[in-house]
């Protein structure tokens, strides 16, 4: 169990970066985004959509989830649809991953439908597409079978996500009021 209790007298800004992923990808993204984040001032936590019950400490959330057949993936789905009433007036990013080529490095990509739909009930302040990654110990028959036929790689460019949440921290830092 983690002690989300804010220290006194810390007014760092305190971002939940959560994530549904089905191999593991999109945590790594989440992961290089709280790293950046911490880098540039904010308390960030990172943890599974699923796995999150409360998120009345935080002062604002980054959700992500990967794309599927061109869906989003469910826990993200579940995360937007759960929280939706308790975060409203807090800022919230979005992001999906992705592409398994550098499609999303060289122009933006939308978001599927439902990754759209959940930032609009977020009211999410934006929507980025990062690229993906996909290898030999991803679950499923047709995955492996797009590895054998050399559809796999690695294509989250870590320049890019620690950009964008670079943008993300400054938001935040220039939004608090150091009392
Ligand atoms: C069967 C399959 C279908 C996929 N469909 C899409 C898709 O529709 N759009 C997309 O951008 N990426 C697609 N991808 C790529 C995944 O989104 C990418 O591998 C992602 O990083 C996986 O995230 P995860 O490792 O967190 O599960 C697909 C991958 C597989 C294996």
């Amino acid at each position: 169990m983690v002690d989300h209790t804010p220290i006194p007298g810390d007014h760092r800004p305190r971002v939940l970066v959560t994530y549904g992923t089905k191999n593991g990808g999109t945590a790594g993204i989440a992961n290089t985004i709280a790293t950046a984040l911490a880098e540039s001032g904010v308390v960030a936590d990172v943890r599974p959509a699923n796995w999150v019950n409360d998120v009345h400490a935080y002062d604002a959330v980054v959700l992500g989830g990967a794309v599927y057949t061109g869906r989003w993936h469910k826990d993200a789905r579940a995360f937007a649809h759960r929280y939706a009433k308790a975060l409203s007036g807090r800022p919230v990013w979005v992001f999906s991953s992705g592409p398994l080529d550098v499609s999303a490095d060289t122009a933006e990509i939308a978001p599927v439908a439902q990754a759209a739909e959940a930032a609009r009930t977020l009211h999410a302040r934006g929507h980025i597409t990062f690229g993906g990654r996909l290898d030999q110990f991803a679950e499923g028959f047709l995955a492996r079978a797009m590895v054998r036929s050399g559809h796999g790689g690695d294509f989250r460019n870590d320049e890019r996500i620690k950009n964008w949440s670079r943008a993300i921290a400054a938001e935040l830092s220039s939004a608090t009021t150091t009392p």
